[in-house]
């Protein structure tokens, strides 16, 4: 039987999952209505992982007899500045993400829940390449500093995702 407050904590997890689902499609209809076509792929495949993320905690705390409960979402924002801030923004989100991870961690631990503690490392790695994946788009955008040139940009985003390079 799953502990009472690692069910907790996990419950609140479906939601902030869902949420970056909703996020990066919301990020994807930026893109593509400002013509960054790679771009709008890399969010479309990332919003379809956190769909995968929110059912593998679904799956999970049923399975541990607990009580899988799905909340409303919030609706993300639909507009960015640019598409520095696009990925800043997505960065600053797999941060807070992160941290709720890490949350989990701390919670399991706290309650001697060994067998969540070892489920949640998958989650742990994943966000370590989430972060670096983020972290490297970010890098490619400084060096185009403010030339403006996104054409070349926008196709290497889309080879990240083709080439399995990207956060999963
Ligand atoms: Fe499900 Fe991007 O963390």
């Amino acid at each position: 039987m799953l502990n009472k407050k690692v069910e907790e904590i996990m419950v609140a997890q479906i939601e902030k999952e869902m949420y970056s689902a909703n996020l990066y499609l919301a990020m994807a209809s930026w893109a593509d209505r400002n013509g960054f076509s790679g771009v709008t792929q890399w969010m479309l495949a990332q919003s379809q992982e956190e769909v995968d993320h929110t059912v593998k905690f679904v799956n999970y705390i049923n399975s541990r007899g607990g009580k899988a409960l799905v909340s409303s979402i919030a609706a993300p924002p639909a507009d960015f500045d640019n598409i520095k801030d696009l990925f800043e923004k997505t960065l600053a989100h797999e941060e807070y993400v992160s941290s709720t991870i890490n949350n989990i961690v701390k919670v399991a631990q706290e309650e001697g829940d060994y067998t969540t503690l070892q489920w949640m490392q998958w989650f742990v790695t994943e966000q370590i390449e989430e972060e670096e994946s983020i972290n490297n788009i970010l890098d490619k955008l400084k060096l185009l500093g403010n030339s403006g040139n996104y054409y070349h940009f926008d196709n290497d985003i889309l080879g990240m995702r083709g080439g399995g390079a990207a956060a999963e």
